[in-house]
């Protein structure tokens, strides 16, 4: 990672984390309820979506002082989908950064409800910003649901429940990845774009950048599945073979893989140099994403 990144989220993750600390305390919600939505919260992992809405603001010379709880909404739904990916009833997945999952700490019905919980505690976030405008909030709050919901990453968490243990097309295989992980990482550049107030022609290629980081987000999260153990990852490793899914080094092998992640960094790197941001925190977190190691 860049130095300048490295910074940046120095800088940038423990307000996150207060934020998260003073999103749990002194609530009235069950005991247990706030215990496992905050477990999983405080879990930790890359933050990378949180970084990429501060990013863009930092990026574009602007602030805002909501810039945090916008990013800390979208890592709630984030956290969210990962509890309900993790069901046994989904991945069944045991392990979450580097830590057993929700429902195996707290049992399925509570990991349900603290997930629910998560999803709707960010629309409550995103609805009571303090310092934007309404007509922005509405447009964030557009493009997180359209973004989550079945249009995005629900969407696609179906398609690749559907597609375990079929063969599908490179098409196919693109659509699944698109929305189930695509769509919330380009929404966390759209949001920072949002609240940035860019101009139509700024938005467009920060769209374009944004979609191919977020198809080569999943590339890459395939690909550490096969690569990468679990103590690296914090989740457990070649979990995808075992649950027959589609994935890039599944269709194409782990170069064609590789090729197409190269291919998807390099548009994303040549839409921001469009826009003079050939160098920015953007262009870092992008480098980051292929180079990362979990
Ligand atoms: C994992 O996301 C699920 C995918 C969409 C691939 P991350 O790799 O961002 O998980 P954390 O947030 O770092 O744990
Ligand atoms: C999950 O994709 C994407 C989500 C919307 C949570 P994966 O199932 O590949 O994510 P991991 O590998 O369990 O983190
Ligand atoms: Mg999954
Ligand atoms: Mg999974
Ligand atoms: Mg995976």
């Amino acid at each position: 990672m860049s130095e300048q990144l490295n910074r940046f989220m120095d800088e940038q993750l423990p307000l996150l984390h207060t934020h998260f600390t003073e999103l749990f305390k002194g609530k009235s919600y069950p005991e247990v309820l706030n215990e496992a939505m905050s477990y999983s919260v405080h879990a930790g992992g890359k933050r990378i979506r949180p970084l990429l809405v501060l990013a863009v603001l930092k990026d574009l010379q602007s602030t805002s002082q909501d810039a945090v709880q916008v990013a800390g909404a979208i890592e709630l739904i984030h956290t969210y989908s990962l509890i309900h990916d993790d069901l046994p009833c989904m991945d069944d997945d045991d392990f979450r950064r580097g830590n057993p999952t929700n429902h195996v700490v707290f049992g399925e019905a509570t990991a349900v409800l603290a997930a629910d919980a998560l999803q709707t505690l960010a629309f409550e976030e995103l609805a009571s910003l303090q310092h934007t405008d309404p007509t922005t909030i509405l447009a964030i709050l557009r493009a997180v649901s359209t973004a989550s919901g079945a249009a995005g990453m629900v969407g696609g968490q179906i398609l690749d429940m559907q597609g375990e243990g079929k063969q599908l097309t490179l098409t196919e295989l693109e659509e699944i990845h698109v929305h189930k992980t695509g769509a919330l990482l380009a929404c966390c550049v759209e949001s920072g774009a949002l609240l940035a107030n860019v101009s139509e022609s700024v938005m467009q290629s920060l769209r374009i950048f944004s979609s191919n980081i977020g198809l080569a987000f999943q590339i890459k999260d395939d690909i550490l599945d096969v690569t990468a153990s679990t103590e690296q990852l914090g989740k457990t490793a070649n979990k995808d073979t075992a649950s027959a899914k589609s994935t890039y080094p599944a269709l194409l092998g782990l170069e064609g893989a590789q090729a197409k992640l190269e291919n998807h960094h390099k548009l994303a790197l040549d839409a921001l140099e469009e826009i003079g941001l050939g160098s920015s925190l953007l262009s870092q977190i992008a480098d980051y994403i292929i180079n990362r190691n979990a």
